[in-house]
C-alpha cells in the first residue's frame, strides 16, 4: 500500500491509501457514518456495504452528469438532516466523480462542514477527482459552478473497484492519466512504452498511484488553485465547451479531445517542441480510439466564453502542453479561440 498526505491549510491531513480494502478501511471510520452512492454503485456493492457499516443509512443519487445538480445536493441533505447527523459524524462517498463532487459538497455545507471520506470508484475518479478538495455542482449550464475546496480525511483507494468498470469507463479514466502524463515526463515515457496495455486493468492499477503521487505534489503545493494547481486543467477549457455543447461522449473522453486541440493551440502560439507535442497527440489519439464525430466547433467555442476560469469575458483562458513534462498558460481572444477550434477539428478530423 503507498500513503499521500496532502495538509489541510488550518491544520491536519488529508490521507490517501492507495492499494487498501476499502470496505475493510470504511468499517474503521469513527463517529456515525452515513453512506452516500449511486444506483450503479449500490446495486453492485450494496451486501459489501451493509456488511461493514451495518447501521449506517445509504443514500443512492440516479447514476450520471445531469444528476450532478442542486436538486440532487438538496435531496442529499435533507437525507442527512433526516439521519440527524452532527458534526463529528462522517458522510462516506462511495462512487465516482459526480457522486464524490456532490458528496463532498454535502459533507462541506452540512453544518458547516462533517467529515467525509471518498472512496472512488472508477478510473477517473481514483487518479483525479477524490483526490485535492474540489467539489461542485453544475449549475446554470456551467460544469463545477458552484462548488467549494474541501479536503476529506481520507482517501481510499481499491483497485478492485476497477476489474468491474467497461471499457467506455477505462477511456474516461485515461483522459485524466494522459493529462498527468503531460504534467509528468516520467509518465508520460511509461505510457507510450506501454501504449498496447492502456486498457489492461493490472497496468493501470500499478498506474493509479503515480497518477495520484503527481496530483498530490500540485495540491500540495496549491491547494486553492491560485497558481500551479492551473497546471491539473490542461485540455479542460476545451474539453468543457465540448462537453457541454455535445454531451455524447463520457468527460475524459472529451479530456483527450480536449488535449489533442490545445496541443495543436500550442502548437500556433507558444514556443514549443512540436516533436513532443506530436507523440502527445497521438497517445491521446490512441486512447479515444481516433477522432470522435463532434459537434459544430463554432457553438463549442461558445460554450468556453462561460468558463470559470477566464479572469476577462472576451478572453478564453488554457492551459495547454508546451514540452515533455511542461505546460503553459495561454489566452486568446474569443474570435482567435473560435476561428482556432474551426481550423483544428476541419485538420484533425
Ligand atoms: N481536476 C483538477 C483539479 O483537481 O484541480
Amino acid at each position: 500500500m503507498r500513503t499521500f498526505s496532502i495538509p489541510y491549510t488550518d491544520g491536519g491531513e488529508s490521507r490517501i491509501l492507495c492499494g487498501c480494502n476499502a470496505f475493510e478501511e470504511i468499517a474503521k471510520t469513527s463517529g456515525r457514518c452515513m453512506v452516500f452512492t449511486d444506483t450503479n454503485v449500490r446495486a453492485l456493492y450494496g451486501d459489501k456495504i451493509a456488511a461493514c457499516l451495518p447501521d449506517a443509512p445509504v443514500f443512492a443519487m440516479q447514476a450520471g452528469e445531469e444528476h450532478k445538480n442542486e436538486s440532487t445536493l438538496f435531496a442529499l441533505l435533507s437525507a442527512m438532516a433526516a439521519a440527524q447527523l452532527h458534526r463529528g459524524d462522517t458522510l462516506v462517498c462511495l462512487g465516482g466523480g459526480v457522486a464524490g463532487d456532490v458528496g463532498g459538497l454535502a459533507s462541506a455545507l452540512y453544518m458547516r462542514g462533517i467529515g467525509c471520506v471518498q472512496v472512488p470508484t472508477t478510473l477517473l475518479s481514483q487518479v483525479d477527482s477524490s483526490v485535492g478538495g474540489k467539489t461542485a455542482i453544475d449549475f446554470h449550464g456551467v460544469k463545477n459552478l458552484v462548488g467549494v475546496f474541501k479536503q476529506p480525511e481520507r482517501v481510499l483507494v481499491d483497485g478492485a473497484f476497477l476489474k468491474t468498470l467497461p471499457a467506455r469507463e477505462i477511456r474516461c479514466g485515461l483522459g485524466e492519466i494522459v493529462k498527468h502524463a503531460a504534467l509528468d515526463g516520467a509518465l508520460f515515457d511509461t505510457l507510450l512504452a506501454n501504449r498496447n496495455s492502456l486498457f489492461d486493468c493490472d497496468f493501470l492499477t500499478a498506474v493509479v498511484p503515480d497518477n495520484i503521487a503527481i496530483k498530490a505534489d500540485v495540491v500540495q503545493k496549491d491547494p486553492k488553485e491560485r497558481g500551479l494547481r492551473k497546471c491539473l486543467n490542461l485540455g479542460h477549457t476545451t474539453a468543457h465547451a465540448f462537453e457541454l455543447c455535445d454531451g455524447k461522449l463520457s468527460h475524459g473522453e472529451y479530456v483527450l479531445a480536449g488535449i489533442l486541440f490545445e496541443a495543436e493551440l500550442a502548437k500556433a502560439h507558444i514556443a514549443c517542441d512540436k516533436a513532443y507535442l506530436g507523440e502527445l497527440q497521438d497517445l491521446a489519439r490512441f486512447a479515444l480510439g481516433g477522432m470522435p464525430a463532434m459537434i459544430s466547433a463554432r457553438e463549442a467555442a461558445s460554450y468556453a466564453k462561460l468558463d470559470k476560469k477566464n479572469t476577462q469575458a472576451a478572453k478564453i483562458a488554457l492551459t495547454v502542453p508546451a514540452e515533455r513534462g511542461k505546460f503553459a498558460l495561454l489566452e486568446l481572444p474569443y474570435e482567435v479561440y473560435c476561428g482556432e477550434l474551426i481550423r483544428i477539428q476541419e485538420e484533425l478530423s
